[in-house]
């Protein structure tokens, strides 16, 4: 077993033969929760609550986050600080075979696959915080038009460039004086953000309908495939099947207990879904709009409520730049899963690793900001658009898979997994059991309804 240091390999060493650049224990829980707090927690979440039975689905979300995503935060984070190598070679390390090594790389092409495109939604939140501000979102009531003139222009590359540069700075800076900073700074004000945004939409007249569309349970609504979407969501809004978490815990020591790092960020995770959904109903509701998902909810759909309440610009521009903050954690963190990955397979340094990796993903992310907006013919195909197909692959393909190989190498390949989780031993079997039996099960559900090959 090897000590804290861990500077002989890539991902837990700057490669300066110094003592390892290792995260605080605050940092790791604010930082991992910076990861899990992202765009899935606004655009999708609140949707899907309402559309499958308010509280009864919130409900059945968090039992799905505690009894399958907690468990397998917690063996992604055991397995980085077992491993103490990037979501590949911690596998090997761990299990002495070098096959495993292929499926953790799995993980993270998904990874890089996901920040090629999130960079470039995270771009327009920016770009739409500063329209918000300066008032000209509001120059025109036809949002839809703006929106769909805007991610049809080349507008979107310069702010996915943006992002792709903040992220790159953050991640080349290092674990503790980078990412971690990052996120001190960040998810205070993240909350900050949040809090006003939630009393300005409970202060709206006819808030109260938003609320118990949110809220009131309907349980005829709790389909089996309502309990695997939100097994589905739970994974991806706790950042889990990525190797994130995995390459986070590479750079946790050893006293930390990993357990109530995990119970942190899944509080902290569920708590800001919830407190999103109070912003995005009462919202919609008051202004006698179509609660929706995705970009549509909002791009389109929030800035009529925006354009529609007293100092509209200023509430509408915080809100942008609640996401854009959202987001930028979350890319962070999955930038440095390659970035990791890079550094230890080609012994090279941070720096060279991450222009080298932001580049690359700039690129690939161009014909997703490009073909965004439908209007380039040839990155439409299969019914999809090249960004559709980015998300629907890493998001419904890899991520369920990356999930399943995960639950299935600490379950039942790994051997030291009880000495690392550093559970008591009557909870070490209840989360023995969950990965061996009940996760992997519910995955290949997951997998089988986001593959479409079973229909929602
Ligand atoms: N958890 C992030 C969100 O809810 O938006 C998205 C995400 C980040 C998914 C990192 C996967 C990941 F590895």
């Amino acid at each position: 077993m090897n000590v804290n240091s861990g500077n002989t390999n890539g991902a837990g060493s700057e490669g300066q033969g110094s003592k390892a650049d290792q995260f605080s224990r605050w940092g790791f829980i604010m930082a991992a929760i910076g990861s899990a707090v992202g765009l899935g927690n606004m655009w999708k979440f609140p949707y899907i609550t309402g559309k499958y039975g308010g509280a009864a689905f919130f409900l059945v979300f968090i039992i799905c986050l505690i009894v399958v995503g907690l468990p397998v935060l917690l063996a992604e984070m055991a397995v980085g600080r077992g491993g103490r190598g990037s979501a590949s070679s911690s596998m090997v390390r761990l299990s002495g075979k070098k096959a495993w090594g292929g499926f953790g790389f799995i993980s993270i092409f998904g990874s890089f696959m996901i920040f090629s495109y999130y960079a470039v939604v995270a771009g327009w939140t920016l770009h739409y915080a500063y329209l918000s501000f300066t008032g000209q979102l509001f120059a025109s009531n036809d949002f839809g038009a703006t929106f769909g003139n805007f991610i049809s222009g080349s507008l979107p590359v310069f702010w996915q460039f943006i992002v792709v540069l903040l992220t790159a700075w953050v991640v080349a800076v290092g674990i503790s004086s980078g990412i971690e900073r990052f996120n001190k700074i960040l998810i205070p004000g993240l909350v900050a953000l949040l809090i006003i945004l939630v009393i300005r939409s409970l202060t709206l007249e006819g808030a109260a309908e938003g609320v118990s569309f949110f809220l009131d349970p309907d349980f005829s609504k709790l389909s089996p495939t309502a309990i695997l979407v939100a097994l589905g969501h739970a994974f991806f809004s706790l950042s889990l099947g990525m190797g994130v978490m995995i390459t986070y815990g590479a750079y946790v020591n050893k006293k930390q207990s990993l357990s109530g790092a995990a119970l942190a960020v899944g509080l902290g995770d569920l708590l800001y879904a919830f407190l999103a959904g109070l912003i995005i109903f009462p919202t919609t509701f008051a202004f006698n709009l179509e609660p929706t998902q995705g970009a549509g909810l909002v791009f389109v759909v929030l800035p009529v409520a925006f354009s529609a309440m007293p100092f509209g610009a200023w509430f509408g521009g915080l809100f942008f730049i609640l996401l854009a903050v959202a987001a930028l954690t979350s890319a962070v963190s999955l930038l440095e899963v390659a970035v990791a990955f890079v550094m230890e397979k080609w012994k090279t340094s941070r720096t060279k690793a991450v222009w080298v990796t932001g580049i690359i993903a700039f690129l690939v992310g161009l014909p997703s900001a490009a073909s965004a907006g439908g209007a380039v013919d040839f990155l439409n195909f299969g019914g999809k658009s090249f960004f559709d197909w980015m998300d629907f692959l890493s998001s419904n393909v890899l991520l369920p898979l990356g999930g399943l190989i995960v639950t299935i190498f600490a379950g039942w390949v790994w051997k030291g997994a009880y000495e690392e989780a550093d559970l008591t031993p009557g909870w070490y079997r209840v989360w023995r059991f969950t990965l061996r039996y009940i996760a992997p099960i519910l995955v290949v559900g997951v997998f089988l309804i986001s593959a479409g090959v079973i229909s929602e």
